[in-house]
């Protein structure tokens, strides 16, 4: 079953929050949960005011002691945040961020596949991207990375920085997902990252794909952060239905093997 990653270059945030939204608006047949990796540490312990354990500390535990591919790692240790009506399973990472390494290091060892090959569909939030990060082997598994990058000169430079090193990890299956309150619209994004896959790194320049600007929803953020209350139409609010698009479009992907993705590149809305 697929495996979506969310990270950010230095500057943009946004990755908590959308990880989360997409496993609160994906298809409950999917069986969705969010799983924060951030190597950083977790938030939405201390946002939605979660007693500290179960965790990400004993998804590690639990999928050392049992057989790795079964539902019940997750049961043993999720929880589910209630939007409303509607659960959310999560499993939270510890805010330390020593421990969620710790964590990780066990959850991607070769041969771990609990993230990986989970029967549904597991939206990870991997924080902060940084060359030597402990989530690189789930990159490298993910059916789709979603890059947060706002449109604005400095963080496309350091989206520039890292592309090549992206590229070797997760090619064809890397999307930069324009954050909220960026410059330059995504058709000029797209052809400028065409442009230097093509011509700085030889790469082919549909190997990545440029979708959104997210709009700036304070409303839905301050859901997802635990600060409002959801009203009876919260999936309607902006992100929702933005990321619900979002979500549709990357389905194809999400259902093959990860060897099948290619996707074109396109700006998509
Ligand atoms: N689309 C959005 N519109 C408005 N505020 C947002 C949006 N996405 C995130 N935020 C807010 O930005 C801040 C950082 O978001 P968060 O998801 O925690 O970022 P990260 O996990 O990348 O550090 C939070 O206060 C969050 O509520
Ligand atoms: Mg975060």
């Amino acid at each position: 079953m697929p495996l979506i990653a969310t990270i950010y270059c230095k500057g943009t945030g946004g990755s908590t929050t959308t990880a989360l939204a997409l496993a609160a608006i994906a298809p409950p047949a999917w069986r969705p949960v969010l799983v924060e990796c951030d190597p950083a540490g977790g938030d939405l312990m201390r946002r939605h005011r979660l007693a500290p354990a179960p965790s990400l500390v004993d998804l590690a535990a639990a999928s050392r002691t049992r057989h790795a591919d079964t539902i019940e790692v997750f049961t043993a240790v999720e929880r589910q945040l209630r939007l409303r009506h509607h659960p959310v399973d999560l499993v939270v990472a510890p805010p330390s961020g020593a421990q969620t390494r710790a964590a990780l290091g066990e959850l991607t060892r070769p041969g771990n596949t609990t993230l990986t090959h989970a029967e549904r569909l597991v939206v990870a939030d991997c924080g902060r991207w940084d060359p030597g990060s402990p989530v690189r082997p789930l990159l490298a598994a993910a059916n789709v990375v979603l890059v947060l990058t706002r449109s604005r000169v400095e963080e496309l430079t350091h989206l520039r920085e890292h592309l090549a090193d992206l590229l070797d990890l997760v090619s064809g299956r890397l999307v930069v997902l324009l954050a909220p309150g960026g410059t330059y619209p995504p058709g000029e994004v797209a052809d400028a990252i065409a442009e230097y896959l093509a011509g700085e790194l030889a790469a082919d320049p549909a190997a990545v794909r440029v979708t959104g600007p997210l709009p700036a929803d304070r409303r839905a953020a301050g859901i997802l952060a635990g600060d409002l209350l959801p009203g009876r139409r919260w999936r309607r609010l902006p992100l929702l239905v933005s990321l619900s698009r979002l979500l549709e479009d990357l389905a194809p992907a999400l259902t093959g093997p990860v060897s099948a993705q290619v996707p074109d590149r396109e700006v998509l809305r």
